[in-house]
């Protein structure tokens, strides 16, 4: 599988692993086919397109062509896909479900079309903890039914279904991982951490969502590219791996550890009201992907510092995305409201 084609490769994730792969392995060549919505960005990409101009190649594009995903496939000679395209936000899915249908389900169909076209050697499917719902008690294992609550969770487990289905019924070589939260450097400033930081380095209230009692897995995303590689080259066709640190943390301790790192006052956090259908907590069983190799993985308290050290190092990053049209855009439709009605919190 040394020719990769990689999707969604200038998000936040996906280009943290196109830089993974490239550093680990010198004899791989990678293609990032990505459409370059409002969370796809070149700059993700820049040291990357400079240190590896000879194995490193992008294509602007959107998974659900198939006829120019075909052509790439050829075009670069490539051996495999790691998808990692997708509408990812959770808010965004309860205002535009549309977007996320088309991209995460009949997108992921195109992939696996594609694959068993071409008889490629792998499709591998990025998905998350989500399609499990909230999990009360105890953890997911990867048998665990899908109990989805937001239209993002229910697309990423119609495409995730269809990847099982295409490895029953015509052989395709797939593999699933369901990775937790992620957290790290170019991670969009909509989803809650670099929200949090780069508002709470501006003095702006952090939009805690209801009582801020919800849990995630929160994971350094170097950690989640290890897992997704470590499956890529030793998983089993037709095999789920969740990854995760197998440890949650409440958002309001992790609002509060933003603002320690930060030296600013927890009064910052205001109580707004809440996301519908919030889901209260995310729990992973990970012994799994352990079984398969996984060692090493930050703390959720080593992840955090990392991730608010780059942030505070990299606001030529992030400074013109929140200036930018769209990003206010959308911050005043999800937060003018909510922050008007929102209150202290204790401290
Ligand atoms: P992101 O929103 O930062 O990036 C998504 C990328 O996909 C962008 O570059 C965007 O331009 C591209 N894209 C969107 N629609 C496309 C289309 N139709 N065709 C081609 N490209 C398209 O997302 P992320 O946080 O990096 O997530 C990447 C993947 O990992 C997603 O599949 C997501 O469901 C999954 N995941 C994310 C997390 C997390 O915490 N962020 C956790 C587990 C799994
Ligand atoms: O669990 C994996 C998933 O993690 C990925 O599949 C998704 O793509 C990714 O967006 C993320 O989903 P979440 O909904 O868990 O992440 P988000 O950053 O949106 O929210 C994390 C928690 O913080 C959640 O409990 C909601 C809360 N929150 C979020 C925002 C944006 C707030 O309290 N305030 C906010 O403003």
């Amino acid at each position: 599988m040394r020719g990769l084609l990689i999707t969604g490769g200038a998000g936040f994730i996906g280009s943290n692993f196109v830089r993974y792969i490239l550093q680990k392995y010198p004899d791989y060549r990678v293609v990032v086919y990505d459409k370059l919505t409002y969370a796809g960005n070149l700059e993700n990409l820049k040291d990357v397109a400079r240190d590896f101009a000879g194995r490193y190649a992008f294509v602007r594009g959107d998974i659900v062509e198939a006829e120019k995903v075909r052509a790439v496939i050829r075009e670069h000679q490539v051996n495999a896909i790691v998808n990692f395209a997708a509408a990812t936000h959770v808010d965004r899915s309860l205002m535009e479900p549309d977007e996320f249908i088309r991209t995460d389900v009949y997108g992921t169909y195109v992939l696996l079309e594609a694959t068993r076209e071409l008889g490629l050697e792998r499709m591998h499917q990025v998905s998350t903890d989500e399609v499990y719902g909230q999990v009360l008690e105890g953890r997911a294992g990867e048998d665990a039914p899908l109990h989805t609550r937001s239209p993002y969770a229910a697309s990423k487990a119609g495409g995730d279904l269809l990847c099982l289905s295409y490895f029953a019924s015509f052989g395709v070589p797939v593999t699933i991982t369901r990775g937790a939260n992620n957290i790290g450097p170019y991670q969009y400033p909509e989803k809650v951490v670099p929200l949090f930081i780069t508002n709470a380095i501006d003095q702006q209230p952090l939009p805690l969502y209801g009582d801020g009692m919800q849990m995630r897995d929160y994971q350094y995303v170097l950690d989640h590219c290890e897992g997704v590689d470590l499956v890529l080259q030793r998983g089993e066709p037709g095999q789920v791996y969740n990854i995760g640190t197998g440890v949650e943390t409440h958002n309001i301790v992790m609002a509060r550890a933003i603002l320690d790192l930060l030296g600013k006052p927890y009064s910052l956090i205001r109580s707004v009201p809440d996301r519908p259908g919030h889901d209260r907590r995310y729990a992973l069983e990970v012994s799994k992907i352990r079984a398969l190799g996984r060692q090493s993985s930050h703390s959720f308290a080593q992840a955090l510092e990392e991730t608010v050290h780059w942030y505070v190092k990299n606001e030529w990053w992030w400074r013109p995305i929140k200036n930018g049209e769209h990003y206010r855009a959308y911050y005043q439709q999800q937060y003018d409201q909510r922050l008007a009605r929102g209150q202290a919190v204790a401290e």
